[in-house]
């Protein structure tokens, strides 16, 4: 196993609503479909770079509630070493209402709870664990004053960062995030920071480009249905999307994130890494539920095996 990831970031539980079609204000509508799952960003990019057997340490904090127990004991079922995920007194653990529509859809809301109390200090306590990293993954469902902490920690200890900025943050300070070796928006997220049309992947890289120009040494931008779009230096490189029939998209960027992270830690190569990304988010999506859609290695190898021989020989 060629290095353990850490993830400093959120736990939440989600409670995800399948609708026929999302209710008008003041209307009540009959929903088919409940589940509730094991959710956050953080958890989710965790697990996903667990179940292709990469090494895993959370960082996180969750309530002392009956959903924090649950979560815990979620990630020792893992395998993913949750020494520094502490519960909070008297909080209430992240939970996130998600509501799906039938083409796959979702739209979420966040209730950070717990998550708000992940603070620097905690990232310092964890500080030996972290420096046998390989790579550390943040995003922002944790007070930015954590990420700027764990981004230049990095930095100083010489473990590459890679900063999902989700969900998007308008304080976000570009400057404090310069030293992330990747940086992983989507397309509303690089919208929203850089104030840039970014519908395509043409505009796209216009606005990666500008976040290059500021300091940022790797921006890699998931453009859901399109693909994902990689852009440093002089390169551009389009990947192109791995066509599926959408049923749940709910955590298609976490299993993103979570394969580029466990490949590219595996391989030490970009675009082997970003490959089995766009790949593994897409067969995420042809299942229901969030942390429950990600395959496991064995899974990934098959749908992947699949794809090669329905592929025609060139
Ligand atoms: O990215 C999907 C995740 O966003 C969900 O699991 C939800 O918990 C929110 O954090």
């Amino acid at each position: 196993m060629a290095g353990r990831i850490a993830v400093i970031g959120s736990c939440m539980i989600d409670l995800v609503t399948y609708v026929a079609r999302m209710p008008a204000a003041g209307e009540t509508l009959v929903a088919p479909r409940f589940e509730m799952g094991f959710g956050g960003k953080g958890a989710n990019q965790a697990i996903a770079c667990a179940r292709l057997g990469s090494a895993v340490t959370m960082i996180a904090k969750v309530g002392d509630d009956e959903f924090g127990a649950n979560t815990l004991r979620n990630f020792a079922a893992e395998g993913i070493d949750a020494r520094f995920v502490a519960r909070v007194g008297g909080v209430s653990s992240g939970v996130a209402p998600i509501f799906v529509e039938p083409d796959g859809q979702n739209r979420i809301l966040i209730v950070p709870g717990a998550n708000e109390h992940l603070l620097p200090a905690d990232i310092d306590q964890a500080g030996e664990a972290l420096e046998g990293c390989a790579l550390i993954l943040l995003q922002l469902e944790v007070p930015l004053e954590t990420v700027y902490h764990a981004i230049a920690w990095g930095a100083r200890h010489g473990v590459p960062v890679l900063l999902n900025p989700a969900p998007a943050h308008p304080a976000l300070d570009l400057a404090r995030i310069r030293e992330a070796r990747f940086f992983v928006p989507n397309q509303s997220e690089l919208n929203l920071l850089t104030g840039m049309p970014t519908e395509n992947a043409e505009s796209a890289e216009r606005a990666a480009r500008t976040l290059l120009a500021g300091g940022l040494e790797n921006v890699v931008v998931t453009l859901g249905g399109e693909g994902a779009l990689w852009v440093s230096g002089g390169e551009t490189r389009l990947i192109p999307p791995v066509l599926v029939t959408p049923v749940d998209t709910t955590g298609a960027g976490d299993a993103f994130i979570g394969s580029f992270a466990h490949h590219y830690v595996q391989s030490g190569d970009i675009d082997t890494a970003l490959l089995a990304a766009s790949r593994y988010a897409a067969q995420s999506i042809t299942a229901r539920g969030t942390q429950r859609s990600f395959p496991s290695a064995a899974a990934f190898a098959a749908f992947c095996a699949g794809l090669a021989a329905s592929r025609p020989p060139c």
